[in-house]
């Protein structure tokens, strides 16, 4: 275990642990101490919007506990695993300087030993959407987010909205599965122009992070037309479309309207509506997603 001094104001001590067993341990005795736990797992590279994630289990939560592990099993092999930013230095200095109590960055080798061969398959939710395009990562998330919370059984765990349909399938293994941990979703944070923060961001050119912002932009659009009365789907779907091809270097995967907190498709906008979009600039696949129809 190493221990690093935060700064102020915090004045707390981040502690760094690269063996479950130990972290384990510390979260038994702050539990034993009656501590309540908070617990945001991450793939590192942190931004402000996992940082968002620290603050609101430090809100909620006596101790906060972070992991930072770029999981293999949630990566097709064409994927940008290995090039997928690392930088724990940075991380445990960010983490510190928002008073998380405890970073656990473990080993691949020790998370997903080679005879490792128990996966978890949360099901049809996992198929739609994002599984379309990638048919093995929601396996990965779940599995590795259980591991987690085995390590971790905290009484809130963290996600952000960026990734609306894994906190839908997080929260679905986590009913499934009576996992004790309240799953919270905390607010997309975005960049002064309006693109959703996202450790992927770092691989956009200066052309492809000029033309970016464009997908939110084609939200805002969605939820402005939908204010202004329009229900049709198919309609508000195409200005987004224009909207994006008129940007140039966008090549869209999917633009899905869901009724809010599910995967279900809707035609009409009638109530609560996620427009959840996936696209491709260049290399680069980002997703987006913002609640309309309220
Ligand atoms: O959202 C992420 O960064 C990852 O999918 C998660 C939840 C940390 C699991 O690896």
């Amino acid at each position: 275990v190493s221990i690093i001094m935060s700064n102020e104001p915090t004045q707390r001590a981040l502690r760094l642990f690269t063996e479950g067993k130990a972290l384990r341990e510390f979260v038994d005795i702050m539990r034993r101490e009656g501590c309540s736990i908070g617990f945001a797992p991450t793939m590192g590279a942190l931004h402000a919007g996992h940082l968002s994630l620290i603050d609101a289990g430090r809100l909620e939560c006596d101790v906060v506990v972070a992991s930072v592990f770029v999981n293999p099993t949630q990566f097709a092999p064409h994927e940008d695993f290995d090039k997928y930013p690392r930088n724990l230095a940075n991380d445990t200095a960010l983490l510190a300087s928002r008073g998380c109590d405890a970073v656990f960055a473990p080993r691949v080798g020790d998370m997903f030993p080679a005879d490792f061969s128990t996966f978890v398959d949360v099901g049809p939710i996992t198929r739609v959407l994002e599984g379309e395009y990638r048919p093995t990562h929601f396996r990965g998330v779940a599995t590795v987010v259980l591991k987690l919370l085995q390590i971790v059984p905290a009484d809130r765990a963290y996600f952000g909205r960026k990734d609306y349909q894994q906190t839908l399938v997080i929260r679905k293994m986590v009913d499934d599965l009576n996992v004790s941990a309240e799953v919270r979703v905390c607010p997309i944070v975005r960049e002064a122009d309006g693109l959703a923060m996202s450790s992927r961001n770092a691989y956009l050119s200066p052309d492809e992070r000029r033309q970016a912002p464009a997908l939110y932009r084609s939200l805002r659009l969605a939820s402005e037309l939908a204010a202004g009365g329009e229900r049709r789907v198919s309609v508000i779907d195409s200005k987004m479309r224009g909207l994006l091809q008129q940007t140039g270097g966008i090549e869209v995967q999917y633009i899905a309207f869901v009724a809010d907190g599910t995967v279900t498709p809707v035609d009409i906008i009638s109530g609560p509506t996620t427009v959840a979009l996936a696209a491709q600039l260049g290399k680069t696949r980002l997703i987006d997603n913002l609640r309309i129809g309220d």
